[in-house]
């Protein structure tokens, strides 16, 4: 990506009638993580513009069949498909790094086969490194947002998270971890409605990962035919926030096209990146929320003070407070659609940072987790007012917080 393909994306995402997906899908990987990241602030543009970019989690461009096999030759060998009954060279999904096509074991169980395209690791590098020399740039007019949420370390989290993904022996290894994780909880904290796919480590690799297929509609498809229904959102917050809150070590990339349901339970799907928060801040987070589903805004702050791993004092303190006090003046009772929680959260740690705190990039794995659920609310159910529905799970978690 050049300067210029690089103006025209921010142009079609923000101006263009319509953001031109195929334009930025033919800009590559990295062109289509940034568009990601738009589709889920509706904060910055309008709702149909969110929508139309959110298409990128789904709709992207797939190899046609002779290359899904010559790709799989080339990466695992001419003999490697004798392990399958049979495979279907046609992918029935193709997402950001790879496309994944339906196959059977000659045990007779169903996967999925997974398989990064070409190139893509070596191109997205490229474009990574000439993009953030912009917003360095950029970033030299407002060094004062180098705290968090500036574009810079935005494009370091993209960066971090999809080199993680273009590593399919990353995804195993994720699911494991979450895997073992359940385990060890399910006896103190319901996950009932959470399962796991089987990961076959032995015929997956760094480029090709085999997953028991999960066969069920994914939470975009559901959104995108208004068939999601809220309490079963209500049910992955339930679940993603133990891990958030009582872990600290979650699914770093819940997006709706990363989560399948079927028969009420949920699939986690893409386990490339796992989010992880330190102590402090996990335990402060949950506080957080604690004070905000209560609306005690005072207390919110401190909270949010008490998250940062530089925290402030005296006047910057109390300056701060009063800032905190005016920007959630709209807050109380309000709907999802009314308030969107994506924007307060984004003024909410803009403000901490410009009053001088700091925070552990953990913060971003958080950001990104409540981004992507309060979208999927926006979408499922936009007079649901969240923070009062989530109280019954706040008191639940208390317990856990250690
Ligand atoms: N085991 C599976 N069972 C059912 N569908 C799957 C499975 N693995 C992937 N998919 C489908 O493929 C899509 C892309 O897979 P994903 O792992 O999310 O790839 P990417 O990293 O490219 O986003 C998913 O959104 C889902 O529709
Ligand atoms: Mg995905």
């Amino acid at each position: 990506m050049n300067i210029f393909s690089f103006f025209r994306l921010l142009h079609t995402i923000y101006a263009d009638p319509e953001p031109d997906i195929e334009y930025i899908q033919s800009l590559g990987l990295l062109a289509v993580k940034i568009g990601q990241v738009f589709a889920l602030r509706p904060d910055f543009l309008d709702d149909q513009r969110c929508r139309v970019l959110g298409r990128l989690y789904s709709n992207t461009t797939s190899l046609p069949p002779e290359d899904s096999l010559a790709l799989i030759a080339s990466y695992a060998g001419s003999t490697y498909l004798e392990n399958f009954a049979s495979f279907n060279p046609q992918p029935f999904a193709s997402a950001s790094i790879g496309q994944v096509h339906r196959a059977v074991l000659k045990t007779g169980e169903q996967v999925a086969v997974k398989i990064v395209k070409k190139e893509y690791a070596k191109n997205f590098r490229r474009d990574a490194a000439s993009v953030r020399r912009l917003f360095q740039c950029a970033i030299f007019f407002y060094p004062r947002l180098r705290g968090v949420a500036n574009p810079v370390s935005l494009l370091r989290e993209i960066e971090k998270m999809t080199l993680s993904e273009l590593d399919l022996r990353n995804e195993a290894a994720g699911a494991r971890e979450l895997k073992s994780l359940y385990e060890a909880s399910k006896d103190r904290f319901d996950l009932s409605h959470l399962k796991f796919r089987r990961v076959y480590e032995e015929l997956s690799s760094e480029n090709i990962l085999v997953t028991e297929y999960a066969d069920g509609p994914t939470l975009d498809q559901l959104l995108t035919r208004g068939e999601l229904d809220y309490d079963s959102l209500l049910e992955l917050f339930h679940v993603h926030g133990f891990f958030m809150f009582a872990l600290g070590i979650f699914h770093g990339d819940i997006h709706p096209g990363n989560l399948v349901l079927k028969d009420g339970n949920f699939y986690f799907l893409d386990t490339g990146y796992i989010g992880r928060v330190p102590e402090r801040m996990r335990k402060n987070l949950f506080y957080f929320f604690e004070a905000l589903s209560a609306y005690d805004y005072a207390a919110s702050a401190r909270c949010l003070n008490a998250m940062a791993d530089r925290s402030i004092t005296g006047r910057a303190l109390a300056d701060f407070e009063k800032k905190f006090l005016a920007l959630y003046a709209d807050f109380t009772g309000k709907t999802v659609s009314q308030v969107s929680l994506t924007k307060k959260m984004m003024q909410t740690i803009r403000l901490g940072v410009l009053s001088g705190m700091h925070f552990d990039e953990g913060m971003f794995d958080i950001i990104k987790s409540l981004m992507y659920l309060d979208g999927m609310v926006i979408r499922a159910n936009p007079d649901a007012v969240l923070l009062q529905d989530m109280r019954p799970f706040i008191g639940e978690f208390k317990g856990l917080i250690g």
